[in-house]
């Protein structure tokens, strides 16, 4: 690190109010991070006056490990004090404007929340500036004008944003305080951050934002969760790799500043998601083993923002890095809605300034710091609001709890019979039966089987964590190969008293059902040793050493996770639970459909669940109402 400082040459230049300074490193210093054709430099430019607050571009961080350099804008106040620093770091270019890269949604933003400097995911400058916080969004390593290798959610990419948020406590106009704020990406790296503990982080608002990249994000159950993850790299993040050209050309912010990347170079600088996580199964492969952190050491205070319609990406992991993390102070928000609005939402804002002033100027309004604000604070669906309707979903009530999961929870027992009912007292089959179906569905070609109650005769709310008990096994198809293994895809459905299903909002604003769980059967192995094993969450470890074989003919006893949900079954409502062999509705944009993964050879023939030799059940989290 010394040695490049040294060979750093420094320009400055002064013009009209235009402040800029270059440095240029002399190429051969470059090849100690990264193959390089072109010579760096950096250009940080500051503008006060066209916008209400001083805008610094392009600031260059040098990163501890010389892995790359991060390039960040700076917005602050003028004429102020040290201020709060928000950071956020990732790779969706911190110069492309939200308005270029999702106008739709860009469209939709409370108008508040909106400005010329406006970023997907991220806090607006405009509005955090003029209430005395400085904004610092970075552009992660290997992405936008950052120099280095591209290797999203990783260990290395999770030190260089340890290296921006120190820096960012370091700088002569920051109080030494950080905070982070951020939806989804920007929320997903925070736990991974704040376990590593940087000096000046303060506290974390994580905002729909996973934490468990397996289990959350990559393989749910073990299947690999394909078709998000390369819609996500295609669109969103090789689209803006460092050194890729014609970015500026496509509207996706500034050419490189450096210019750009060969074909080769850019294969070279990145680390392909779509490929990896194909490539490996198990968590302890080195790829899934590398990003390993434990929640535990989070000790700063939090707020960890769940939506129930996340139930395909981010809701498990708001939930569980709740639970899990060793933070003294941290709070659980549940909300509904689309993933990219309720963020910007006047009074969600509010609330984040709220969290953010006390832990940031020790101006504590609600009391998030001496520990009396609740601890976990639930929107409740009741009803059919219909989905994508944010007006309709202001009427759902709110409850406060002082703990998750709810302690009087009556973890409910709902049987599934051969009849296809869901039933609380256990059935007596007169003799052993199984419920057949089709292997290999998919969101075209479903292939599933339903389970309803009863109408319920009294209101009665669910809330918190399912567990389904299933005796399954698998056959081959007349004429065809024996099948090695079993996927599980499991749904849980609502119908109202009128009889229609009841959708609620999706992240892209889609109708979902309550939520789903999943599992390869192979990965059934469940570590009971475990303190994260409890009875009403599995824990799987998903080792390699895990698997167990599925033979043709044999039954298992599986114990599913399906994912948190919330809902309030009016009188003369119905749940429904689905087992199913592949995606069905509510699956959109998250599919699990890779031919690789759920090869034809390995998966093909019939799945059935067994009646008569044992119980398969549904465990329900029952909440009585407060007396
Ligand atoms: C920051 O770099 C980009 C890419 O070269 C450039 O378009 C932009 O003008 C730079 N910002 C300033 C203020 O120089
Ligand atoms: C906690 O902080 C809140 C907000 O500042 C305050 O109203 C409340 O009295 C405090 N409670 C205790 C027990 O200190
Ligand atoms: C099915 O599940 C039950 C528990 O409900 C278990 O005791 C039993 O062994 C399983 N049946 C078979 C045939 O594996």
């Amino acid at each position: 690190m010394v040695f490049i400082i040294l060979l750093i040459f420094l320009r400055i230049e002064k013009s009209g109010d235009w402040f800029s300074f270059e440095f240029f490193i002399p190429n051969d210093c470059i090849a100690i991070f990264t193959k390089m054709p072109n010579q760096i430099k950096d250009i940080a430019t500051r503008d006060e006056t066209s916008v209400s607050y001083i805008f610094e571009q392009n600031v260059t961080i040098e990163l501890k490990d010389n892995s790359g350099l991060v390039r960040c804008n700076v917005y602050r106040p003028k004429n102020s004090e040290k201020v709060p620093v928000l950071v956020t770091y990732g790779p969706y270019g911190k110069d492309i404007s939200y308005e270029a890269f999702h106008p739709q949604s860009f469209s939709e933003v409370n108008p508040e929340q909106r400005s010329e400097h406006s970023a997907w995911e991220t806090p607006d400058p405009k509005f955090w500036t003029s209430n005395g916080y400085a904004v610092v969004r970075a552009d992660e390593r290997g992405t936008g004008q950052s120099v280095g290798k591209l290797d999203t959610m990783s260990r290395g990419t999770s030190e260089a944003f340890f290296d921006v948020v120190e820096w960012a406590a370091e700088q002569p106009w920051s109080s030494g305080k950080v905070g982070l704020l951020g939806i989804s990406y920007f929320a997903g790296s925070q736990w991974r951050v704040a376990a590593r503990q940087p000096k000046g982080l303060s506290c974390i608002v994580p905002w729909e934002g996973m934490s468990d990249y397996y289990r959350d994000r990559c393989r749910h159950g073990g299947i690999l969760s394909n078709k998000f993850i390369k819609f996500w790299w295609d669109r969103q993040v090789v689209s803006n790799q460092y050194g890729l050209s014609g970015r500026a050309a496509r509207n996706w912010g500034p050419d490189t500043i450096e210019g750009d990347l060969s074909a080769d170079e850019l294969v070279q600088n990145r680390q392909d998601q779509t490929v990896d996580n194909l490539e490996n199964q198990f968590r302890d492969d080195p790829y899934y083993a590398s990003k390993e952190y434990s929640m535990s050491d989070i000790k700063v205070p939090l707020l960890s923002v769940a939506n129930w319609g996340g139930i395909l990406l981010h809701l498990r992991g708001n939930v569980e890095g709740y639970t899990h993390a060793g933070s003294d102070l941290k709070y659980l928000r549940f909300i509904t809605g689309r993933h990219d609005l309720p963020f910007y939402y006047k009074e969600e804002v509010e609330l984040q300034r709220s969290f953010l002033d006390a832990f940031l100027k020790g101006d504590d309004r609600a009391g998030w710091a001496n520990g009396t604000a609740p601890k976990v604070d639930m929107v409740l669906r009741k009803g059919n609001v219909g989905h994508n309707n944010a007006e309709g979903e202001r009427t759902f009530p709110r409850r406060q709890e002082t703990e998750w999961p709810i302690a009087r929870t009556q973890y409910t027992k709902y049987f599934l019979t051969s009849q296809k009912e869901l039933v609380t007292s256990a059935p007596t089959e007169s003799r052993s039966t199984k419920i057949s179906y089709e292997a290999l569905g998919n969101l075209d070609d479903p292939q599933l089987v339903q389970f309803t109650t009863p109408p319920f005769e009294t209101e009665t709310e669910i809330t918190g964590h399912l567990v389904a008990h299933l005796n399954v096994s698998m056959s081959a198809n007349a004429g065809a190969p024996s099948p090695q293994d079993i996927d599980l895809f499991l749904t849980m459905r609502y119908i109202s008293p009128s009889g229609e299903e009841v959708f609620y909002t999706g992240t892209a604003g889609d109708p979902v059902p309550l939520c789903k769980g999943w599992l390869r059967v192979s990965m059934r192995q469940v570590d009971h040793e475990s303190p994260r094993d409890r009875s009403w969450l599995p824990h799987r470890n998903y080792y390699s050493t895990d698997v167990r074989p599925v033979i043709p003919g044999e039954v298992y006893a599986v114990d599913v996770e399906i994912w948190p949900t919330n809902v309030i079954v009016e009188k003369g409502g119905k749940i429904v639970l689905e087992v199913s062999s592949g995606d069905t509705q509510g699956s959109g944009i998250f599919q699990h459909n890779s031919p690789v993964d759920r090869s034809t050879e390995r998966f093909q023939g019939k799945n059935h669940i067994h009646f008569g030799i044992a119980e398969n059940y549904v465990t329900l989290p029952v909440i009585p109402p407060v007396e």
